[in-house]
C-alpha cells in the first residue's frame, strides 16, 4: 500500500490542533494546544479569546506536527480541515491555514465536518464497518447518526435543547466546579449513588431524540432549594444522580435505534464519550446484542484533535470530496 499522508487542521472551539495521518489510520503526529486555562475564569469558551489563541498557535502547531512526523510538505498528499460546526472566528483560522498550505503546495483541500471527525476517532482503534450507528456526545452536540456506508451520515435523533456535555458544564458551575466540568462530575459520580432520582426526559417516547434542559433545571432547583433552607447536600450523590439520568436516556435511545437500524458497529464518540459510566453502561447493554460490535474512540482522542479530522478527511478524499480556495467556515454545519 502506498503511503498516503494527510495534513489535518482543527480549530473549531478551544483546541488548536494539527496532525499528520498516514492512510487514514495511523497517527504520525497529533499536536494539540489547549486554551482551557484562558477560558476557565470566564466559566466557558469566549469566542474572541479563542480566535486570538488560534492565530497565535496555528503556525507553531503546524511546524511541530511536521517535525514530529518527520514529513516535508513535498511528501503530503492532501490537506484536511474542519470547516464547521463551531465558532466562526475559530474555524476561520484553521480554514485559512489549510488553504494557505493547499495553495502553496498545490494539494487538494478536503473540507471535514467536525462531528464526522469525532466519529472517525474510533478508526484509530479498529476499521469501521458499515452500516454503523454513532452516538455522538459532545459539548455542542448530542445525536445518533446512522452511517449506511463510508462518508454518508444520516441523523436519526438529536437533542431538542442542551447537549449532554453542555448540561454537565452548566450543573458543574452550580456545584462550584471549573469549566469544563464533565470529567470531574464523572469522578464524583463514582463515589456517589443515584439517590435524587432526577427526571429522565423523553425516555419512553418512541423517537431517538433527547432533552437535557429539564434535568438541568431539576438539578439547579434542588441545589438552590437546599441552599435556601440551609441543607447540605452530598455532592457525590448529586453528581451520581445527574450522571445516571443522562446515561439512562443515552443508553435507552441508543438501544432503541440499534433495534430499528441493524448495524455492524456502534461507535461512541465526542468529548462525553470519555465518560466512564457511559462507556460501562453501553458495554453492559451491548453484550445482549452481541452481533453489534461496540467501538469506542480512545480516551485520548475523545476530545477535539486534528488526527480525527485526518481520518475522516482521508475517507472524504477517497470519495472525491474537494473544496476550492473559496471554502468558508460554516458555524452551523449539519450532516
Ligand atoms: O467534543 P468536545 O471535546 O468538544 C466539543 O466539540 O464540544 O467535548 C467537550 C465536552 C465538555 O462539555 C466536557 O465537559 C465533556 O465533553 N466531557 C465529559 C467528560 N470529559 C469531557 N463529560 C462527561 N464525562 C467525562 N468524563
Ligand atoms: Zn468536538
Amino acid at each position: 500500500l502506498k503511503r498516503e499522508l494527510i495534513l489535518a487542521f482543527e480549530t473549531s472551539c478551544d483546541e488548536t490542533s494539527v496532525a499528520v495521518v498516514e492512510n487514514g489510520e495511523k497517527i504520525l503526529a497529533n499536536v494539540v494546544a489547549t486554551q482551557i486555562k484562558s477560558h476557565k475564569r470566564f466559566g466557558g469558551v469566549v469566542p474572541e479569546v479563542a480566535s486570538r489563541h488560534h492565530i497565535e498557535q496555528i503556525t507553531l502547531c503546524l511546524q511541530d506536527a511536521l517535525a514530529e512526523a518527520a514529513v516535508t510538505y513535498e511528501e503530503l498528499d492532501a490537506v484536511a480541515v474542519t470547516y464547521g460546526p463551531g465558532l466562526v472566528g475559530a474555524l476561520l483560522v484553521g480554514v485559512a491555514a489549510a488553504k494557505a498550505v493547499a495553495f502553496a503546495h498545490n494539494l487538494p483541500l478536503i473540507p471535514v465536518n467536525h462531528m464526522a471527525g469525532h466519529i472517525y476517532a474510533a478508526r484509530f482503534v479498529t476499521p469501521l464497518e458499515f452500516p454503523a450507528m454513532a452516538l455522538l456526545v459532545s459539548g455542542g452536540h448530542t445525536e445518533l447518526v446512522y452511517l449506511p456506508e463510508p462518508n454518508r451520515y444520516e441523523i436519526v435523533g438529536e437533542t431538542r435543547d442542551d447537549a449532554a456535555g453542555e448540561a454537565y458544564d452548566k450543573i458543574g458551575r452550580v456545584l462550584g466546579l471549573s469549566y469544563p466540568a464533565g470529567k470531574e462530575i464523572d469522578a464524583l459520580a463514582h463515589a456517589g449513588k443515584d439517590s435524587f432520582k432526577f427526571p429522565r426526559a423523553m425516555l419512553h417516547e418512541e423517537n431517538y431524540d433527547f432533552s437535557f434542559s429539564g434535568l438541568k433545571s431539576a438539578f439547579i432547583n434542588t441545589v438552590h432549594h437546599a441552599q435556601q433552607v440551609g441543607e447540605e447536600l452530598n455532592k457525590n450523590d448529586l453528581a451520581a444522580s445527574f450522571q445516571q439520568s443522562v446515561i439512562d436516556v443515552l443508553v435507552a435511545k441508543t438501544i432503541r435505534a440499534l433495534h430499528a437500524f441493524p448495524v455492524k458497529q456502534l461507535i461512541l464518540a465526542g468529548g462525553v464519550a470519555a465518560n466512564r459510566g457511559l462507556r460501562q453502561a453501553l458495554a453492559q447493554r451491548l453484550t445482549r446484542l452481541d452481533e453489534v460490535e461496540f467501538v469506542k474512540a480512545p480516551l485520548t482522542l475523545c476530545g477535539d484533535n486534528a488526527a480525527m479530522i485526518g481520518a475522516a478527511g482521508y475517507v472524504a478524499w477517497k470519495n472525491d470530496v474537494r473544496a476550492q480556495l473559496d471554502l468558508n467556515a460554516e458555524p452551523s454545519l449539519e450532516f
